[in-house]
């Protein structure tokens, strides 16, 4: 080993800053409504690679969305439950997923689960379709950052609000 290979490793400068957070907030404000009975709360909005962290939570049954992921998705469920139409199989409460690229698939909350919340590392795009698989829309991390954005500021919690899940 050479001198140079023992150098110390130091943190870089200029990084940007850590987030360690409750990620079920204490303040119901926090949670973005994204449909009927559907919230996300932000929890990293990474514009660099280009994707976002958040929780999901759910208080109605039925099917909530059909789409497509270009990129991976993870996810960890944290409350109740939920399916994949186009599998037999359920993620229950401490259920990890991984969600492959390309896969078109259809989430839905059975009746007898009041609220389900999931943990959901998004990697790109969520590609919204239609039965016949037709785009119906998109979400990226900056329609989410406009979605906090708009909701942060009408709630009284002020726009800036989001930039602390931005990076
Ligand atoms: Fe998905």
């Amino acid at each position: 080993m050479t001198a140079a290979a023992l150098a110390p490793i130091a943190p870089a400068s200029g990084i940007r800053l850590e987030i360690a957070i409750a990620a079920i907030p204490d303040d119901e404000r926090v949670w973005v409504p994204q449909a009927k009975g559907v919230w996300f709360r932000p929890l990293l909005l990474n514009t660099v690679s280009g994707g976002w962290c958040n929780l999901l939570r759910v208080r109605r049954a039925g099917v909530l969305s059909r789409h497509r992921h270009p990129m991976l998705v993870v996810g960890y469920v944290i409350r109740g439950r939920w399916k994949y139409v186009e599998h037999d199989w359920t993620a229950e409460e401490g259920s990890f997923v991984f969600e492959p690229p390309g896969e078109v698939h259809t989430l839905t909350v059975p009746d007898d689960c009041p609220e389900m919340i999931t943990f959901f590392n998004i990697q790109g795009a969520m590609i919204y379709v239609d039965d016949q698989n037709r785009q119906t829309g998109y979400e990226d991390v900056f329609t989410k950052i406009d979605m906090c954005r708009t909701h942060y500021r009408d709630n009284g919690l002020g726009a800036s609000y989001v930039d602390a899940f931005i990076r």
